[in-house]
């Protein structure tokens, strides 16, 4: 009932469309929302360090079965870093005040790598407002100190080296060998979504991401169904990482991408949504509030 009140007083009439903006507490989010507003809601969260630009083709796919929103997380894209540090406690309270900014009660998070990072915490804290999880190429465990010490040389480099000396080094490790050679377009955007995110932005999430929390001895928790998705060739968050969550989770299916590395719903769009497809007209997803 209090959410209703406040929601109302804030976004009185949906708006539709791309590069919208909302405000929330300290920051002004980016945001991409199609479908009829009558539709169950799927939320997409980006990996890092892209923008809500990698969800073009679910969104695309979904619209017409969907309500599906695509947003950039703070720092990345068009929305606003604010002044603090980042957190994923921080990302967390940002996705649940655009839910509430965009009367969303309830909808199924779709995230990869960093978005399901988000996402699994996200439902975790909050498990009411979740019905179903997309976990993409993502992983329950925390970083190893190597993953740590690598954060930190990557962000003494980028005070020395340029952004698009960090993002050559970056597209190696996200993309399968194949698709560094064949998918050339799809290797060029996310170039730019990395050479366009910020440079503080990238450090602040680098150190969010080292000192992130592990989420796999509560996975047991989740009470939604989960599809995991990994591309065969993710050598960052490897089928080993999504086996493991498999294993833990009470209701999960697993799904592996062929022909793709770490973006898997950019290097096989196809296979992707073909799987995505399938989980959720198998999923009982519960809509956005009505007035
Ligand atoms: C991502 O794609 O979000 C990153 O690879 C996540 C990470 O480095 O842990």
């Amino acid at each position: 009932m209090v959410l209703r009140k406040v929601i109302g007083t804030f976004c009185p009439m949906r708006q539709q469309g791309e590069k919208l903006r909302v405000s929330i507490e300290d920051i002004t989010v980016s945001y991409n929302d199609l479908g009829s507003e009558d539709s169950p809601v799927i939320l997409f969260i980006h990996g890092f360090p892209l923008n809500k630009s990698m969800w073009e083709g679910q969104l695309l796919a979904f619209q017409k079965t969907h309500r599906v929103i695509a947003y950039d997380v703070r720092g990345h894209g068009q929305t606003e870093s604010g002044t603090g540090p980042f957190s994923i406690d921080l990302f967390v309270t940002d996705l649940l005040q655009l839910m509430d900014a965009l009367k969303i009660e309830k909808a199924t998070l779709c995230g990869l790598s960093m978005g399901g990072y988000i996402a699994l915490n996200a439902i975790q804290s909050h498990p009411e407002r979740f019905s179903a999880l997309i976990l993409c190429d993502t992983q329950c465990g925390a970083d190893t100190p190597e993953g740590k010490e690598k954060r930190m040389k990557a962000i003494e480099s980028l005070k020395k080296e340029s952004i698009e000396t960090y993002a050559e080094g970056s597209l190696p490790n996200l993309f399968a060998e194949e698709s560094l050679k064949s998918r050339k377009e799809v290797v060029e955007a996310v170039r730019q979504m990395i050479i366009t995110t910020r440079e503080e932005s990238l450090s602040k999430t680098l150190m969010t991401l080292a000192e992130r929390k592990e989420t796999c001895t509560r996975l047991k928790d989740i009470n939604v169904p989960v599809l995991i998705v990994v591309g065969e060739q993710d050598t960052i968050t490897p089928m080993d990482a999504a086996q493991l969550m498999h294993f833990k989770l009470l209701d999960s299916k697993l799904a592996a991408i062929p022909n793709a590395g770490h973006l898997s719903s950019l290097e096989n769009l196809q296979a992707f949504n073909e799987v995505v497809r399938e989980f959720l007209s198998s999923t009982d997803s519960i809509g956005q509030l009505s007035d």
